[in-house]
Formats: C-alpha cells, sequence, structure tokens
C-alpha cells in the first residue's frame, strides 16, 4: 500500500514508519517539524534500509499538503499529526483547537477532493475520561475530558465519524492509545520531548541520565494498591504494529471501526520507577508530590476487540519497555 503518515517524524509516527517500511508498504511522511527533528528521516534508513519520501507541510497550510495528494496517489492516511501537550492545551486552547481541529479539516478536505477516503487516527484513551468502568472497553461511553487536548481528541472523533454518516465510501479506524513508551530496540528513536518532560517515562529517562535530580511522584493518596496513579503501559513499536493491522482494516472495509490499543495491564507509578530500576540496574531517586491536577486515579484496557478483529495484541512486556526506553536515553537523550 502506498500509505501517507502525517506527524512522521514524531514519536509514534517515525516508530510506525519503520514498521511500514519492514512489512513492504510504501511510505509518504509530512510533519512541519514543529515537535520532532528532520535527522529522524536518517534514523529511519538506518533502521530499515528504506527511505521515505519527506514533504515539509503543514496541516494549516492547504497550500503546503495538496502537492502531496497531486503527486502520489495515496490508499490511506494515517494521521499522527498534532500538538500533544496537555498542560500547555489549557493555557493555549485556541493554539490547540485550531491546530489539531482546523489541521484536520484541511487535511480531509484534501483527502476527499482527491478521493482518499481511508483515515486512521490517533485518538486517546483520554476520550474515556474518569471511565464508567475499569478495564474500558470501547463500550464505556465518552466522558468529560479535563483539558482541551482532550477534546480536540473527542471532537475529532466525532468530525471524522460524521464524514462517514454523510458518505458511506469513508472508511475510519480510530485508535485510542493508551500509555506508550520504550523505544525502538536499536536505540535510534525513541521520544525527546522539548523543555521538561510532562510524561512519565521520559521524565525517569531524565532522572536516569542525570539531567534532572528527582522524580516527583505525583499523589500517593489515589484509591489504587499503592496510592500512585495506574495507567496501562504499551511499548510503542506494539503500538506500532497495531497501525499495520489497522491499515488492513481500513483498506478493507467501510465504516467506522474503534479500538483500544493497549496491554490490558495497569501499573502503578512506583510499579515503573522500580520495574526501571530492576531492568537497568539503577536507582531513580524520587519524592512525593500533590496529585496532579485533571488526573484520574486509575486508567487501563480491555483490548480484546482488537485482537478478534484486527489480530493485535501487544507482546512486549514491561522489562522490555523499561530496557529499550533506557537504551535510546544513553545512546540518543544524553548526547542532545
Ligand atoms: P509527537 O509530538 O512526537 O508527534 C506529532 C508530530 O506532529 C510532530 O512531529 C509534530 O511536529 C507534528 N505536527 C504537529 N502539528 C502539525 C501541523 N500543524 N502540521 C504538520 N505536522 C504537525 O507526538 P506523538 O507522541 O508521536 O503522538 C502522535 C499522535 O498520537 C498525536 O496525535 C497524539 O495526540 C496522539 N497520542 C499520543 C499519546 C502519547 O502518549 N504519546 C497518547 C494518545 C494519543
Ligand atoms: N506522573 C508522575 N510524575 C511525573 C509524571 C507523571 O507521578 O513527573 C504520574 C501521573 O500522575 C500519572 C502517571 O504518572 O499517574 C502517568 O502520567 P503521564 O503524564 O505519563 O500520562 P497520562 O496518563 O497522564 O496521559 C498520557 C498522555 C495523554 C494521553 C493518555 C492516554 O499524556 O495525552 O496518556 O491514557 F491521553
Amino acid at each position: 500500500m502506498k500509505v501517507l503518515v502525517t506527524g512522521g517524524t514524531g514519536y509514534i509516527g517515525s516508530h510506525t514508519v519503520v514498521e511500514l517500511l519492514k512489512s513492504g508498504h510504501e511510505v509518504i511522511v509530512f510533519d512541519n517539524l514543529y515537535n520532532s527533528k528532520i535527522e529522524t528521516l536518517d534514523k529511519i534508513k538506518e533502521i530499515t534500509g528504506k527511505e521515505v519520501k519527506f514533504y515539509k507541510a503543514d496541516m494549516l497550510c492547504p497550500e503546503e499538503m495538496e502537492p502531496i495528494f497531486k503527486e502520489n496517489d495515496i490508499d490511506c492516511v494515517i494521521h499522527f499529526a498534532g500538538l500533544k501537550a496537555v498542560g500547555e492545551s489549557v493555557q493555549k486552547p485556541l493554539t490547540y483547537y485550531e491546530n489539531n481541529i482546523a489541521g484536520t479539516i484541511n487535511l480531509v478536505k484534501l483527502m476527499k477532493e482527491y478521493n482518499v477516503k481511508k483515515i486512521i487516527f490517533s485518538s486517546s484513551a483520554t476520550v474515556y475520561g474518569d471511565p464508567a468502568f475499569i478495564p474500558i472497553t470501547e463500550e464505556c461511553p465518552k466522558g468529560v475530558c479535563t483539558n482541551p487536548y482532550g477534546w480536540t481528541k473527542h471532537m475529532l472523533e466525532q468530525i471524522l465519524s460524521d464524514l462517514y454518516t454523510a458518505d458511506k465510501e469513508w472508511s475510519v479506524v480510530l485508535l485510542r492509545y493508551f500509555n506508550p513508551i520504550g523505544a525502538d530496540e536499536s536505540g535510534l528513536i525513541g521520544e525527546s520531548p522539548n523543555g521538561i518532560p510532562n510524561n512519565l517515562m521520559p521524565y525517569i529517562m531524565q532522572v536516569a541520565i542525570g539531567k534532572l535530580p528527582e522524580l516527583g511522584v505525583f499523589g500517593n493518596d489515589y484509591d489504587t494498591p499503592d496510592g500512585t496513579g495506574v495507567r496501562d503501559y504499551i511499548h510503542v513499536t506494539d503500538l506500532a504494529k497495531g497501525h499495520l493491522c489497522a491499515v488492513d482494516k481500513v483498506m478493507s472495509t467501510e465504516g467506522v471501526n474503534i479500538y483500544n490499543l493497549g496491554t490490558g495491564i495497569g501499573y502503578s507509578v512506583l510499579d515503573i520507577v522500580h520495574a526501571f530500576e530492576k531492568a537497568n540496574d539503577l536507582t531513580i531517586p524520587y519524592s512525593i508530590k500533590p496529585r496532579r491536577a485533571g488526573d484520574i486515579a486509575t486508567c487501563y484496557s480491555d483490548a480484546s476487540k482488537a485482537l478478534k478483529e484486527l489480530g493485535w495484541k501487544a507482546e512486549y512486556d514491561l522489562e522490555r519497555m523499561c530496557k529499550d526506553s533506557w537504551r535510546f536515553a544513553k545512546m540518543t537523550l544524553a548526547n542532545e
């Protein structure tokens, strides 16, 4: 297949490009490089031995995206491009709504114009809000989001579903990711956020390489086994492989299909700290801090629908996630 990957130099996008190339797909990437680096393309080539066709384009500028559709006979789009910093979205709501929503509308308008009506969209477990039940199935009602970033996912799911309601030629796959961590086993690509990280594993990696002194654990009084927040951490390579299955699905059906991509296992913040220490034989200093606004106690998936309908299941365990994160941190983050 000829697959257009938006946001393909980003964290999840780059890992997905690697898996697409490894399985023989032809890949076209566009990104505005706001939160990623052009060098990622060289790393992808080093890992796979294959080239991707790259366009520097911004979703907010249709004239930058149009040549991609003009010059390539695209079969389907995997749409990762977007802003994703939860805290920043509270400070800059208009930037988030404009980039993620207006940008996606620009994208799907062009898709429609060029008769490319198959899209896989990066959604998030955040759409469940404080989930009505655990483990979370796709039947769990969507909840109240606590930040504009979450609302953009909530709204974009609706917008893409409405496309199909209006025109039955569309095929839409909404993938609700849980918490991606880890890195490609090469150590060449991984997550490298700008500034002080907000997410747990990137923060732990900064502490491990000595760039930050200690981890703050946000609350130890939740109703969980050790009092710290519980999440469903999934290896980014497993997540990337889920997109390969989603490509088969989106190409073979019409309609709107929704899947949770998680492992189905919940780990607490302290489980992650201790697993990272054990897997890599080091110590992560931490102290308990107040709860972070907007956090929920527990969030983990029931991912059985993806197994049944996509034939996909996460394979890598927590030890592997911690080892691969650390290899990337040592090889790449430490030199940045
Ligand atoms: P990322 O920031 O590493 O990648 C997103 C890419 O999109 C970046 O390379 C960025 O430069 C690009 N981009 C942003 N705005 C753009 C625009 N207007 N035009 C062109 N490119 C633009 O993020 P990621 O972690 O790889 O996430 C990928 C997708 O998955 C995002 O939509 C994110 O919201 C979603 N998601 C991520 C997580 C997570 O924990 N990482 C969880 C759930 C969902
Ligand atoms: N945490 C800490 N200290 C930190 C960072 C995080 O204790 O420095 C805790 C949080 O309180 C939470 C857990 O670690 O209990 C995970 O927090 P993350 O920020 O890594 O992830 P979230 O579950 O809050 O959110 C992430 C993404 C969202 C996405 C969601 C999907 O940031 O975009 O996963 O489940 F929607």
